[in-house]
């Protein structure tokens, strides 16, 4: 594990120098995890005990890339011992082992198709010991309305949004039937509850997962497993350039500097800003949230 940085923070300080960011704070040599991990501890006035993951298993889809990593990369480095899951196996041991460098912390990969029954009972067989955190992250975009949405497309999109979402929970709560607890995160979207253009069979899949999410909270509320869910608006990852370089080659500055001047924030998210929400909704500083859809949208519901 890599060292924690202490900074002697007054607590009425914290909202300023979350405001300021860490790139204000902290000079560049600093590596990334431990801007983040320091952010953490900024952010809450020092190491507080409930934001650590220390002993506990969170297996993470979509790990890959993007807001998966993060997401992974951050649970690590609160002592988490992460699995990361993904398709791309490739990606995948990329993933793992800088994660396992920079944090120090133990990882381990699967590579599982998380809309195949199959793949993810053969994955989470491979898991020794109980499941303490699942976070779903494995997702697929697409673009089209209704007419134009191919029905192999929505099956495309269903298979790994919504079918994924379904078997990686069925796999991970019987481990965490058998200890009386556990986390579960889901990421949704601003498309799960917004009308969207454009997003017909993306929009079906998020309000599914944001469906299941809220199924799962109510029935398992008493054997101790808490289920949220979380709905960004834009962040910047791979799934947004992919989406640019497919349909504006050519045009992705201006296409990007666009969807991010769409935002009320005036730009798109970043996966450490999601991560850091994920956290909270996986740590025992949530412990009395469970059933609840979390925006994290640079101002897109209240503020249009
Ligand atoms: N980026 C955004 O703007 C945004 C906004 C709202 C919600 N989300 C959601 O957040 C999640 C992560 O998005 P991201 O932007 O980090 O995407 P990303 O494309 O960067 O990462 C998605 C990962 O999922 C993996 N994956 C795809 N199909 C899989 C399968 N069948 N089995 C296992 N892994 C598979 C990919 O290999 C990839 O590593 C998705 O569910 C997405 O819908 C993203």
């Amino acid at each position: 594990m890599g060292k924690y940085v202490r900074l002697p923070i007054h607590p009425a300080s914290c909202a300023f120098f979350y405001k300021c960011h860490t790139s204000f704070i902290f000079d560049k040599p600093m590596t990334r995890t431990v801007k983040l991990r320091t952010m953490v501890q900024v952010v809450y006035g020092g190491i507080s005990p409930v934001f650590e993951l220390t002993g506990k298993r969170a297996v993470v889809t979509g790990a890959a890339s993007g807001i998966g990593f993060a997401i992974s990369e951050l649970f690590a480095s609160q002592g988490a011992n992460v699995v990361l899951v993904d398709l791309d196996s490739e990606r995948l041991n990329i993933a793992a082992t800088a994660i396992r460098e920079k944090t120090g912390a133990a990882t381990s990969s699967l590579a599982c198709d998380v809309g195949s029954q199959e793949s993810v009972g053969k994955a989470f067989s491979q898991i020794v010991g109980p499941v303490d955190i699942l976070v779903n992250c494995a997702g697929l975009a697409h673009v089209g309305n209704l007419q134009s949405t191919s029905l192999e497309d929505f099956e495309r999109l269903f298979s790994v949004n919504v079918r994924g979402t379904y078997l990686c929970m069925r796999a991970a709560i019987k481990t965490m039937l058998e200890t009386s607890c556990g986390t579960i995160l889901n990421l949704a979207s601003i498309a799960a509850t917004a009308g969207l253009s454009d997003r017909f069979a993306y929009s079906m899949t998020k309000g599914a997962v944001l469906s299941m999410t809220l199924s799962v909270a109510k029935d398992y509320i008493a054997q101790g497993i808490r289920c949220n869910c979380i709905s960004p608006a834009r962040v910047h990852t791979p799934f947004v350039d992919g989406f640019l370089a497919k349909n504006y080659p050519g045009e992705e500055a201006e296409k990007m500097k666009a969807l991010g001047q769409s935002q009320p924030i005036g730009r798109m998210g970043t996966p450490d800003e999601i991560a850091m929400l994920a956290l909270y909704l996986c740590s025992d500083a949530s412990s009395f949230v469970t059933g609840v859809d979390y925006p994290i949208d640079g101002g897109f519901f209240n503020l249009r």
